[in-house]
């Protein structure tokens, strides 16, 4: 009798742990998103809806949800559009007890939100070049920001839009820290001469240098490594000048139907364990908890110079919002 109890409690344990469902919206690359969610779903019985979205269009399809919210978790992209987010009281606000177990930098991301957001990785930004096509052409590879505006590079260069894409709207916030707005803006003007094309995703432009179809990109370097390790010709490099980089970040709904599951799969996002498979994956940010393992091909950050990012000011909505209008008046309706 206590036997069948016993057995029919784990069946219902399990049954409970299968009806558990989890809507994320995954704002890595794929390769790391499917692998978190197959892995997390074989683990623990829960369901994963996965959908992939860019940072700035993550945020704007929470924002569409607002009123009848069908995401539980947002998982990965820039940590500026997180910020955003917990400052339009979109995500909850949640203190998880492994935050002592993370970098500074992801406790900070965490305090300054109000903990409605957390850090789960970071990433230097800088330049994604392709050596052969370079050689082909007779370019040197571009060492600060200002080479880019050579007119040697006119078609040559990529980056992402930054209304969709974290990546490009942290180049947007760092140049303004780096150069004061005004002088970055003229900056960016002179740039838009040299760029073939703003994709809609950050990842696209270090793709497209891999693939040969242009020779240099504005991307974040951690994003190098995944395409040389899959054979394509390309290298990155850090502007001797100064830097930005991101905090990748994760937030919880606010309004989530499924927030046992969302506090479930995030508590499981901060382990070591399930940040190393950034790496597994191909991916290779650094990952905000201390006692995960780096891998060698994660940049070296000591030997980076960095700006000294003001998170705050730049992932503020007004702010957010504000820049990436002047760059569309000012810079993207530019003829080129
Ligand atoms: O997944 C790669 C990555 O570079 C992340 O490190 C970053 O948070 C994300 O892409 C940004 O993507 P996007 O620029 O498309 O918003």
């Amino acid at each position: 009798m206590k036997k069948l109890f016993v057995l029919s409690a784990i069946a219902l344990a399990a049954g409970a742990a299968q009806s558990q469902t989890v809507n994320v919206i995954c704002s890595v690359q794929a390769e790391w998103c499917n692998m978190i969610s197959t892995v997390y779903a074989r683990t623990t019985g829960a369901k994963v809806n996965v959908s992939l979205k860019g940072s700035g269009e993550a945020l704007a399809q929470i924002i569409a949800e607002k009123e009848n919210p069908k995401t539980d978790i947002w998982f990965g992209g820039t940590g500026d559009p997180h910020l955003a987010a917990a400052e339009q009281g979109l995500t909850l606000e949640y203190k998880s007890p492994s935050l002592p177990q993370l970098h500074a930098w992801a406790q900070q991301q965490a305090q300054q939100s109000n903990f409605r957001t957390v850090g789960i990785y970071s990433g230097p930004l800088g330049f994604g070049y392709n050596p052969e096509l370079l050689a082909k052409k007779k370019l040197q590879v571009p060492k600060t920001w200002a080479d880019l505006l050579k007119p040697e590079y006119k078609g040559e260069i990529q980056v992402a839009n930054p209304a969709s894409s974290g990546t490009a709207y942290t180049m947007v916030a760092t140049l303004v820290q780096l150069m004061g707005e005004d002088k970055a803006f003229e900056y960016m003007k002179g740039l838009h001469k040299n760029i073939s094309q703003y994709t809609r995703s950050g990842t696209g432009p270090i793709k497209a240098v891999a693939r040969s179809e242009t020779s240099v990109s504005i991307s974040f370097v951690h994003d190098g490594p995944g395409e040389k390790a899959q054979g394509f010709p390309v290298e990155t490099i850090t502007p001797t000048d100064g830097t930005g980089a991101e905090i990748g970040s994760m937030s919880i709904i606010k309004g989530s139907r499924n927030l046992e599951a969302a506090k479930k799969f995030y508590e499981w996002a901060l382990t070591p364990g399930a940040q190393e498979m950034a790496a597994a994956a191909k991916q290779f940010q650094l990952p905000s908890n201390k006692s995960a393992k780096n891998h060698p091909s994660i940049p070296d950050f000591k030997k980076i110079k960095f700006i000294n990012y003001d998170y705050a000011k730049y992932g503020a909505s007004s702010e957010r919002r504000r820049l990436i209008s002047k760059w569309e008046k000012e810079v993207n309706s530019l003829p080129r």
